[in-house]
């Protein structure tokens, strides 16, 4: 039986007072939640979010790192710093890494690597432009990311994988994918993770649907059966908007 994940990206949002506001008001609600729940502050504001988590179920998350351990590597952030202030997850492949910031399916995928060879959980972030899905290329496209982001992945290393289907047409534009279009592509992605690995591995994954979710269509979302959470941007960065989707099911 695979537990629901709920995750915030706040993206480049929010000072580190606001950052630990939003944290403290979280905490307080966040206590016997039946799923997991993640936050994911920009690198400035993790050392103060994380002094507010510990007690709390509330995991928390950073949204990039550096595909390097250490070194000269000007503006960048280690997997080694990420953990020396307690992050536990980290976002990668995000589309507005992949398309602004031109990182390669070979970039991510040695971010994946080196994250987990460090212990950290990983969500590997996947999804098509509209272009490739006018072109009925949606599951050939996430297929391909969910293999090279997964290049030399362990099926050990893979239970502390997560996949977020995010279509980049439905992020931040208020567009969502309809649950039945993420269904089809949540089923064959798990497909595709049961073909590179193995049935119980792919029966295991933790699949997210990211894209201009909010407490309106949540619930609807989770109810298709290979939906397993959400990455939620925009109605991540206020409690009464992110609380809601993290009690879909109340
Ligand atoms: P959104 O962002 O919820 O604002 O669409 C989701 C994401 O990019 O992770």
């Amino acid at each position: 039986m695979r537990k629901s994940f709920i995750a915030g990206n706040w993206k480049m949002n929010l000072t580190v007072t606001q950052a630990v506001e939003l944290a403290k008001s979280l905490v307080k609600s966040v206590k016997d939640c039946p799923h997991r729940v993640l936050i994911a502050p920009n690198f400035t504001c993790l050392d103060a979010v994380s002094k507010v988590l510990p007690g709390s179920p509330i995991l928390l998350g950073a949204q990039n790192m550096a595909f390097a351990e250490t070194g000269a590597y000007t503006g960048e952030t280690s997997v080694l710093m990420l953990k020396d202030v307690g992050v536990q997850v980290v976002i990668l492949g995000h589309s507005e890494r992949r398309s602004i910031y031109n990182e390669t399916d070979e970039i991510i995928n040695k971010k994946v690597k080196l994250a987990l060879t460090h212990g950290l959980e990983v969500i590997l972030c996947v999804g098509e432009t509209l272009e490739e899905r006018e072109a009925g290329r949606a599951i050939e496209v996430v297929n391909a990311q969910i293999e090279a982001g997964l290049k030399d992945v362990t099926a050990e290393e893979l239970s502390r994988v997560v996949i977020a289907y995010e279509p980049v047409w439905a992020i931040g534009t208020g567009k969502t994918a309809t649950p039945q279009d993420a269904q089809e592509v949540h089923a064959a992605a798990r497909a595709k993770v049961g073909e590179l690995y193995c049935p119980k591995c792919a029966e295991n994954l933790i699949i997210q649907y990211g894209g201009s979710m909010n407490a309106g269509n949540a619930k609807e979302l989770m109810a298709m059966p290979d939906i397993d959470g959400g990455l939620i941007g925009g109605a991540s960065l206020k409690a009464e908007t992110f609380l809601p989707i993290v009690n879909y099911d109340k």
